[in-house]
């Protein structure tokens, strides 16, 4: 009888375990992300800077650095992060996937990365976003709620360096 009830045990934090080792999958990348009532003039935002080396380097810093981006979307950008399994709603995007990069433009990416969207960060024992929260801070005034500890800040700069960088994973252009 001991024995049963340790195996069941042990089955059972397996399945704990599993479960939170569980990614979700990631919303359809063609879908657009940014409201409706936004979307134009969100689409018609540029970076101020050209895709050189020179700043995609910069903007791979960040995103493996203070910005902590690798968090979800993992070192490699394929939106498998250790973070991503606390996630309770959608899955981090994966920036690897060239048809992503093809119908977003890089506004639609610094406004999410910045805005966050609509209750996506649902979080276990955390509360819910319904009105969305940015995935880092940046300018002061915007807040992310995402409250992971250390939550970084990043000027507007730095963040469209990291949209450059993770264009440049599915071999995107800002243009
Ligand atoms: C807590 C986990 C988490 C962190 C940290 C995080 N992201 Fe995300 N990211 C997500 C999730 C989840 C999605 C998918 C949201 C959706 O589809 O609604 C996403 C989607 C995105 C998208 C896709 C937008 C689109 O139109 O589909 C961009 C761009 C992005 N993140 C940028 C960033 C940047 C830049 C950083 C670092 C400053 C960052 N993320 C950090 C979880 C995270």
């Amino acid at each position: 009888m001991k024995k049963v009830s340790l195996f069941a045990g042990i089955l059972a934090f397996a399945f704990v375990c599993n479960a939170y080792a569980e990614i979700k999958p990631e919303h359809d990348p063609i879908k657009p992300r940014v409201p409706p009532d936004k979307i134009a003039a969100v689409k018609a935002m540029k970076p101020p800077f050209q895709a050189t080396p020179a700043i995609i380097a910069e903007g791979k810093a960040l995103f493996d650095g203070k910005a902590t981006c690798f968090m979800c979307h993992g070192n490699d950008g394929k939106g498998k992060g250790v973070g991503a399994e606390s996630l309770t709603k959608v899955g981090p995007r994966n920036f690897t996937n060239p048809q992503f990069h093809k119908v977003k433009s890089c506004g639609e990416m610094f406004w999410v990365a910045a805005n966050g969207t609509k209750g996506d960060f649902s979080k276990k024992d955390a509360p819910t976003h319904p009105q969305g929260t940015g995935m880092v801070n940046y300018l002061i005034g915007h807040n992310s709620e995402l409250g992971l500890p250390g939550t970084p800040t990043v000027t507007k700069d730095e963040l469209w360096k990291i949209v450059l960088y993770e264009r440049s994973l599915g071999g995107g252009k800002c243009e």
